[in-house]
C-alpha cells in the first residue's frame, strides 16, 4: 500500500510540478508550450507556411502575443459608420474608437520550429490552440493541418501524420476583417499553444467528465466518464485531496464505446465554493497488459448546484445570489495576450470587493482564469456567442454561425467541464436573433447541444429584446431567462416566464472616470462633456441602462432575483459610450475598476453591500477644488454602516441615514448642499444603536512634492511572465496624495526585470502602454514590472521634472 501510494504520489507531482521547463513530463505523455522564439510578421505572404521560408528578418516574440497592443492608436482603423442599433439608434453615425483604434485589422504570419522530446513515430501528438485571433489556417512542416474560424475557441488537431523526428516547423496565418467586433477583440496567438505527445492508447483530449451527482454530509458519488482510445485497456483513477493524500482508487476494464465510468466515494467531503474553493485531484492512468499507457491529471472541485422557482440558485444547499460582474477578455495594457499575474490581480481586487461571480462576456474564457477561479473561489458563468446568424457588425461571427456553432460549443463545454467554478452556461448575448421564430429554434438547437455535452449546468442568454422573448417563446424555453437592464421588465418577465426566476445578466452600465467630478451633480442619460470624461458620482449612465442602485432595489427586494453581473468589472478597449462618435476616446467608461485596474469610486458601492466581512467607509469626491470655494459641491459617502456624520474642518454638515425614499437614498450617504472649502472632510458612521464606530478623513493636497510608489507583490517568480503591478501617485511634502496630479512620469527597470507596461485610466489618452512614459490620470497610473527568467533584485525608478523620484526594490525568485 506505501508503495503504491508513494508511486502515485510521485506521477502526480512529476504531472503536476515539472512545468517550470514550460515542457510536463510524466513517463508517458509530455506537454510542451510553445512559447518562445516565434518568429511574427504582419504581412499577407502567401508562401509563408514552406519549410525553407526566410522568416530570419521577422521579429522574434514570445506567445501569448497581442500584435496590435503596441499601436499606435490611430481613429481611422476599423472605423464603422453605423447605427448601433443594440443601442436604439436609427441613424448611421461615424464610431471611431469602437474597437480600440489599435491595428488589429490585416493579416499576419507567426513560425515555430520545435523539437519534440520523448517522440517516436508510433506516438500520437496532438497540436492544441486555447485561441487564435482569428480566422486561423494552420501548417505543419509545409502542409495544411487544419483551419478554425472564430478567434475565441479553443480548438486541436491531430498532427501525427504530419509530425517528425528532429524540427519542426509550425506555421499560422491569421486574419481580422474590419467591422468584425463590437470591442478591442486583439489580434494574434493571444492565448497559449502547445503540443501533447502520447502513446496511441491513450485518454482522448477533453475525454474527462466528473461531475458529482450526490452529495450528503458522509459521503460524495464521484462520477467520472473517461474517453479513450486504443484495445483491451484498464483505468485506473485515484482521488488526491488538496494536500496529495490518497483518497480512493478504482479499477475499471469495461469500456463501452470509447467510454469508461467510475464512480468513486468520497467521504466527509470538503465541498467547493467561493469561501471554501477546496479542490482535489483525480489521476487517470490507463494500462494495457499491465503497462501504463497514459497517464493524466483532472482537478475539481465537489459541489452541487440547484435552480428551483421561487427559490432560486443554490450551491451546496445553500441560496446564493450572483454578486457578479461581466468581464471582456483584454486585460487593458496587455491588450488580449493572456497573463495570469494579471488575471490573479483582476480576481483579488474583486474578491475584496465582495464580488463572487464572473461572466466571461461575450466568449470563452481563458483556461488560465478558470483555474484561478476554482483556486481563488468564483462562481462563472461562461459565454459563447455575441453574434448568431444575424449580424450586429458586418463581419463577426454570423458569418460561421452554420459551420462553427456546434463545434465552437462542444469544444468549450468538453474543455472547460470539469472547473467547479461554472456553474451556468451562455449561449448567447443580445442576439438579434431574439426576433422571429428562426431565432426561436436556433436558442432551443444551441442548447440541446449544451445539454447532451453536459447534462448538469443550465443554459442562459442575455437578453435585452425582453417583450419580444416574451412573445415567442425565446424566453420561456431557456434554463435560465437573463435580462440585460430593463429593470422595469423584471416583475413582468417574471410573471409571464416559465422558470420562477430572473437572472440580471447583464445589469447597470453606469459610466464614470476615475477621480473625475461634474457639477452640478445629476442623475442623467449620455451625458457628455467637452473633457469626454463621465462623473464619478455614479449618476450617469446610457439610455437603455441604469445606476447602480436600480438594481440593488431588486437584488434586495425579490427573492426570485438571482443576482447580477454589472456591466463591468474593470475598463476595457473599446466601447467607450457615452463618447462611441467622439475621438480620441477609446476604451469604456463602465468598469467599476478602471482600464489600469486602479478602483473608482463605485468600487466602494459595490463593497459596501457585497463585502459582507469588512468596513467600507468611503468618501466622494476628492478635496481638492481650487476656484470652486464656496460653490455647492456635494459629498457622497459609499459605507456599510446606516448613518454617518460629515464634518468641514471641524463643522458638523449633519447625519445622514439610509433610507427608503429613493433608491439613492437607500444605499449611498449624501450631502447635496455642502459648500466646498479648502481642508478637511470627516466622516463619523453610527452602528445600529447610534454609536460611533468608524471614521475617516480626506484632506486637500498641496502642491506636488513627491512620487509614491505601491506595489502589488515584491516577490515575482523568476518565470519572465510573472508581473508586479506598481501604483504610482505623487504627494505632497506631508505625505498627502495629490488627486488631480497629471504630471508626466518616466519609468525605469533594473536587475532581473523588465519594463512592461503603464496604464492611467484614462480612456482619452494615445499614449502607448509600452512606452516607458506616461502621464498620470487623477493623480494615479500603475506600472507594470515583468520577471524575466532570472533570479534576482529588481529595481523601478520613477522621475517626473521638478518631483522627488521614487524607488522600489523587488526580487525575483526561482
Ligand atoms: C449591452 C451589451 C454589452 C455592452 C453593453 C454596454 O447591451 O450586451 O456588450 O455593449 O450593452 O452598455
Amino acid at each position: 500500500m506505501i508503495n503504491r501510494f508513494y508511486m502515485k504520489q510521485r506521477i502526480h507531482f512529476l504531472v503536476i510540478f515539472l512545468t517550470l521547463t514550460q515542457v510536463t513530463f510524466s513517463q508517458v505523455r509530455t506537454v510542451k508550450e510553445l512559447d518562445v522564439n516565434w518568429k511574427f510578421q504582419k504581412i499577407s505572404q502567401k508562401n509563408a507556411f514552406e519549410v525553407n521560408f526566410d522568416d530570419s528578418k521577422w521579429e522574434t516574440v514570445m506567445v501569448p502575443h497581442d500584435w496590435a497592443i503596441y499601436g499606435p492608436f490611430d481613429k481611422e482603423i476599423d472605423k464603422q459608420d453605423v447605427a448601433i442599433v443594440q443601442n436604439g439608434e436609427e441613424v448611421a453615425s461615424e464610431k471611431t474608437g469602437r474597437t480600440g483604434a489599435l491595428p488589429h485589422i490585416g493579416t499576419a504570419w507567426y513560425r515555430n520550429n520545435f523539437t519534440l522530446p520523448q517522440y517516436d513515430k508510433d506516438k500520437k501528438v496532438i497540436l492544441l490552440f486555447e485561441g487564435a485571433m482569428s480566422e486561423p489556417q494552420i501548417y505543419l512542416n509545409g502542409k495544411k493541418v487544419g483551419e478554425w474560424a472564430y478567434g475565441y475557441s479553443y480548438f486541436y488537431f491531430d498532427v501525427s501524420e504530419f509530425i517528425k523526428e528532429g524540427e519542426n516547423t509550425l506555421a499560422v496565418q491569421l486574419t481580422n476583417k474590419e467591422f468584425a467586433s463590437r470591442w478591442y477583440p486583439g489580434a494574434g496567438l493571444y492565448r497559449k499553444v502547445s503540443v501533447i505527445v502520447k502513446n496511441k492508447e491513450s485518454i482522448d483530449q477533453w475525454g474527462t467528465f466528473i461531475t458529482t451527482p450526490f452529495i450528503n454530509e458522509d459521503e460524495a458519488q464521484v462520477n467520472i466518464k473517461t474517453k479513450a482510445s486504443g484495445e483491451h485497456m484498464e483505468l485506473v483513477t485515484t482521488i488526491f485531496d488538496a494536500k496529495g493524500n490518497e483518497i480512493v482508487s478504482k479499477r475499471a476494464n469495461e469500456q463501452f464505446g470509447k467510454e469508461f465510468e467510475q464512480n468513486l466515494k468520497v467521504h466527509n467531503p470538503n465541498l467547493w465554493s467561493p469561501e471554501n474553493p477546496y479542490l482535489y485531484t483525480a489521476v487517470s492512468q490507463l494500462f494495457v497488459a499491465n503497462e501504463l499507457k497514459d497517464e493524466l491529471s483532472t482537478r475539481f472541485g465537489i459541489r452541487a448546484i440547484k435552480y428551483e422557482a421561487n427559490k432560486g440558485f443554490s450551491l451546496n444547499g445553500e441560496i446564493k445570489k450572483f454578486k457578479g460582474v461581466c468581464l471582456h477578455h483584454d486585460l487593458g495594457p496587455l491588450g488580449a495576450a493572456v497573463n495570469k499575474a494579471a488575471l490573479r490581480r483582476q480576481l483579488t481586487i474583486l474578491k475584496d470587493m465582495g464580488c463572487n461571480a464572473i461572466r466571461s462576456s461575450h466568449n470563452m474564457p481563458s483556461f488560465e482564469q478558470l483555474e484561478l477561479c476554482d483556486e481563488m473561489g468564483f462562481l462563472f458563468l461562461a459565454e459563447s456567442f455575441d453574434e448568431w446568424a444575424i449580424p450586429k457588425v458586418e463581419n463577426g461571427y454570423n458569418r460561421f454561425f452554420e459551420d462553427y456553432a456546434e463545434k465552437d460549443i462542444v469544444n468549450l463545454v468538453q474543455a472547460t467541464r470539469n472547473h467547479p467554478s461554472i456553474v451556468m452556461w451562455s449561449s448567447g448575448n443580445e442576439v438579434p436573433d431574439q426576433w422571429g421564430e428562426e431565432g426561436v429554434k436556433r436558442a432551443k438547437r444551441l442548447q440541446d447541444i449544451f445539454h447532451r455535452e453536459d447534462p448538469t449546468r443550465p443554459v442562459t442568454v442575455g437578453m435585452d429584446q425582453v417583450k419580444a422573448t416574451l412573445e415567442s417563446g425565446f424566453g420561456a424555453l431557456l434554463d435560465i431567462p437573463g435580462l440585460n437592464y430593463r429593470v422595469h421588465l423584471y416583475e413582468e418577465a417574471f410573471n409571464k416566464f416559465p422558470q420562477g426566476f430572473i437572472l440580471g445578466s447583464e445589469t447597470a452600465s453606469t459610466v464614470s472616470s476615475r477621480g473625475i467630478y461634474k457639477f452640478p451633480v445629476e442623475k442623467i442619460s449620455m451625458k457628455q462633456y467637452d473633457d469626454f470624461q463621465s462623473s464619478s458620482y455614479d449618476l450617469e449612465y446610457c439610455s437603455w441602462s441604469n445606476v447602480p442602485d436600480d438594481d440593488f432595489v431588486l437584488q434586495d427586494d425579490k427573492p426570485w432575483v438571482i443576482g447580477e453581473f454589472v456591466w463591468t468589472g474593470f475598463d476595457y478597449l473599446g466601447e467607450p459610450t457615452p463618447y462611441d462618435n467622439s475621438w480620441p476616446s477609446r476604451s469604456s467608461y463602465f468598469g467599476i475598476s478602471d482600464l489600469a485596474g486602479l478602483p473608482k469610486d463605485r468600487y466602494y458601492l459595490y463593497r459596501s453591500r457585497w463585502n459582507t466581512k469588512d468596513e467600507t467607509l468611503h468618501i466622494l469626491p476628492h478635496w481638492n477644488w481650487e476656484g470652486r470655494e464656496g460653490e455647492i459641491t456635494p459629498v457622497f459617502v459609499y459605507t456599510n454602516y446606516d448613518s454617518a456624520e460629515l464634518f468641514v474642518n471641524g463643522k458638523s454638515m449633519g447625519i445622514q441615514k439610509k433610507n427608503m425614499s429613493t433608491p439613492q437614498n437607500r444605499f449611498r450617504l449624501m450631502w447635496m448642499d455642502i459648500k466646498y472649502e479648502p481642508g478637511t472632510l470627516k466622516v463619523v458612521a453610527f452602528d445600529k444603536a447610534g454609536k460611533s464606530v468608524a471614521e475617516k478623513e480626506i484632506k486637500t493636497a498641496g502642491k506636488a512634492y513627491q512620487i509614491v510608489l505601491s506595489p502589488d507583490k515584491k516577490i515575482l517568480k523568476a518565470d519572465g511572465k510573472d508581473l508586479s503591478y506598481v501604483e504610482v501617485s505623487v504627494a505632497d511634502r506631508n505625505g498627502t496624495l495629490c488627486p488631480t496630479a497629471t504630471n508626466q512620469l518616466k519609468f525605469k527597470v533594473k536587475g532581473a526585470g523588465k519594463y512592461r507596461a503603464a496604464c492611467n485610466g484614462d480612456a482619452t489618452s494615445l499614449e502607448m502602454f509600452h512606452l516607458p512614459i506616461m502621464k498620470l490620470f487623477s493623480g494615479k497610473l500603475v506600472v507594470l514590472v515583468q520577471a524575466t527568467n532570472e533570479s534576482g533584485n529588481i529595481e523601478l525608478s520613477v522621475t517626473g521634472k521638478g518631483l522627488k523620484s521614487g524607488t522600489l526594490k523587488l526580487n525575483s525568485i526561482d
